[in-house]
């Protein structure tokens, strides 16, 4: 029996996944059927200027973005929103996951998760924006995976397109395994479409959890893709792409995001290159030692290329 192929979401990562990086990987790799911004949140009130320029639709250029708002009440929420669709936003991501503890103790994020009556408060908006399709990304719970048990009564009654659902704890970060039975038991009580998220790393991993969970309606993927940006499209195909082709592709990739950071980053070569380095923290388990060393010992523009360049990999 052939199993019909999952939509592929790419997580967003603070930091990576910026407009310079998704409109890169659209046209070098694709596959991703939604990218995602990272969390817009208000800080004392504000928006940071780099979050109003990352959703602005002048600099994306993916077929479907989707932003996201971090807030823990209705009205921080509102303000969000009210810039999304100042932008001709239509869909918008609502985070409950985010772990950080700077974020998660003022209720943001999966900080907010213990508390049912807060979280029905916030995503009262849902209900006073019927004219937008709302999704919400979140964990288990910030203590105990039953949190999103007692939630599920909430979020089953309102309009969501989907939700996609991390199965950690807020507590544990990034740490330890990610609980499937946690992930099962909400599975059991969502009435959504469901996503799952988390450690997706091959297409065994995500054909596994296919096969664990057969109603699922798509993977989200985040550190999976920047560790192998070709994973969505080779699980869209079906096949590996040549060593040659991946090659290709990748420094297609990062000649496109260095030339969006280039204009973007105002402190001069160093901090370019510092930008530049951290997306190849994730590919080093791809290419190998030896060629990421030239890349990340780089320090220079001109030495950076000759290590970008110079990559050579037999086997990935
Ligand atoms: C550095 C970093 C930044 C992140 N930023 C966000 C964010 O802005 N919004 C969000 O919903 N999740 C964020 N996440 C969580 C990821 O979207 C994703 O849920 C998590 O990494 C698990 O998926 P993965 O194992 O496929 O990476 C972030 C994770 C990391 C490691």
């Amino acid at each position: 029996m052939t199993v019909s192929k999952l939509p592929v979401h790419l997580a967003p990562l603070q930091g990576y996944t910026e407009a310079a990086y998704r409109n890169a990987h659209q046209i070098a790799f694709g596959g991703i059927t939604t990218y995602y911004t990272p969390f817009v949140r208000l800080e004392k009130g504000n928006f940071r200027n780099k979050d109003v320029r990352d959703i602005l639709p002048t600099n994306n250029r993916v077929e479907h973005l989707v932003p996201q708002l971090l807030a823990n009440d209705l009205s921080k929420a509102e303000s969000i929103l009210a810039l999304f669709i100042e932008h001709n936003y239509r869909e918008v991501d609502i985070n409950l996951g985010c772990p950080f503890p700077m974020i998660a103790k003022r209720h943001n994020g999966s900080g907010i998760l213990p508390y049912p009556e807060e979280v029905k408060a916030l995503l009262s908006i849902i209900e006073k924006h019927p004219d937008i399709d709302f999704t919400v990304k979140m964990r288990l719970g910030w203590e105990h995976p039953d949190e999103c048990l007692a939630l599920a009564e909430i979020l089953n009654t309102l309009p969501l397109k989907h939700i996609a659902m991390h199965p950690r704890l807020g507590k544990q970060q990034y740490k330890g395994e990610v609980d499937l039975d946690g992930f099962a038991a909400f599975a059991e009580q969502c009435k959504h479409q469901l996503i799952y998220n988390g450690d997706i790393e091959t297409i065994e991993d995500i054909e596994r959890i296919q096969r664990q969970f057969p109603t699922l309606s798509g993977i989200m993927t985040g550190r999976g893709l920047l560790t192998n940006p070709a994973l969505a499209l080779e699980y869209t195909q079906g096949e590996k792409l040549s060593e040659e082709d991946y090659l290709k592709r990748l420094r297609e990739l990062h000649k496109l995001v260095f030339e969006q950071y280039e204009k973007q980053i105002e402190g001069g070569d160093a901090q370019l290159l510092n930008k530049l380095k951290t997306f190849w923290e994730y590919l080093h388990p791809t290419i190998g030692n030896k060629n990421w060393k030239r890349i990340n010992k780089s320090s220079s523009l001109d030495k950076y290329w000759q290590g970008v360049n110079q990559i050579d990999i037999s086997s990935y």
